[in-house]
């Protein structure tokens, strides 16, 4: 059973590497989490295991992977695609168009992107996609590009034949084509210079993530990707998920019935 002091002392953990607030009803699926990875790394004491996480990285990151959320699937909230297809077609940012996915988890989000920028551009070299998580065993599987049905459910059954090729059954495997056009690296969103090891981008995807967060994390998280943002690039974020008012740095823009967040310059900025 965990302690109320062991919980507050793994949440401020988890706090500290990750943004991400557990309230006290997730203290279950913490406890969970916790047996689970002392069992694996065959230890009994709760205290010995804090202060594994605390002296050892690699003990920190497993940990980080089992406590985050993947979940994700193809074409998920497909009204972002289809205003993010509109605003390729009628913005002139240049090309290659560059596409930031943060976080990126599995992959299904960054190549549901790569999808819809090779039928608007009908050509892979003019559009470049990177995918960001905090979790490797998300990106090793975004690697392989493997996904099974209800990850591609919702997937137009057009696209599984044109950018697929079904290798078993109820698996199927992102074409290259595609993939390449995908590039993922591991890092932390609120680790703002690494981001900005990323270079710029003209649309950022940042979806189903800051909900997990607290005021102050999500505010220096939407401080990060304005960093990496082209002056006028666009930014989506999650359905429940929004800018305060108080950030002056985007103004919201209604995009093919859907709201997203247009970065406002650094002159436009002085005037707030
Ligand atoms: C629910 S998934 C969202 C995936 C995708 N954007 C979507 O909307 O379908 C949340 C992901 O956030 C990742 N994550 C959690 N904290 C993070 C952080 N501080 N920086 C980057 N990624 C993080 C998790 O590893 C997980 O894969």
């Amino acid at each position: 059973m965990l302690t109320q002091l062991y919980f507050d002392t793994l949440r401020d953990i988890i706090y500290k590497n990750t943004g991400i607030v557990f309230e006290d009803k997730k203290k279950y699926f913490v406890e969970n989490r916790v047996r689970e990875h002392m069992e694996e790394l065959g230890i009994s004491s709760l205290k010995d295991y804090i202060f594994l996480l605390k002296t050892n990285k690699a003990v920190l990151k497993e940990f980080i992977s089992k406590i985050t959320v993947n979940e994700t699937y193809f074409y998920r909230e497909y009204y972002h695609l289809k205003a993010l297809a509109k605003l390729v077609q009628q913005e002139n940012f240049g090309f290659p168009v560059k596409v930031l996915s943060i976080p990126c988890s599995t992959g299904e989000e960054p190549y549901s992107i790569a999808i819809v920028l090779m039928e608007v551009l009908e050509n892979p070299q003019k559009f470049e996609i990177t995918g960001v998580d905090i979790d490797p065993h998300a990106l090793e599987h975004a690697k392989k590009g493997i996904y099974g049905k209800r990850s591609v459910s919702k997937l137009p059954r057009e696209y599984l034949k044109k950018y697929f090729d079904q290798i078993g059954p109820e698996k199927w495997k992102i074409k290259d084509i595609v993939k390449r056009r995908v590039r993922f690296y591991e890092g932390n969103i609120l680790d703002r210079f690494f981001l900005r090891s990323l270079g710029k981008f003209h649309y950022v995807f940042c979806k189903n993530l800051l909900i997990y967060f607290d005021d102050k994390a999500r505010i220096q998280a939407i401080n990060n990707l304005y960093d990496v943002m082209v002056e006028g690039g666009y930014l989506f974020l999650g359905h429940a998920e929004s800018i305060s008012r108080a950030s002056g740095l985007f103004e919201p823009v209604k995009v093919e019935g859907t709201i997203v967040y247009r970065r406002i310059s650094e002159e436009e900025e002085d005037e707030w």
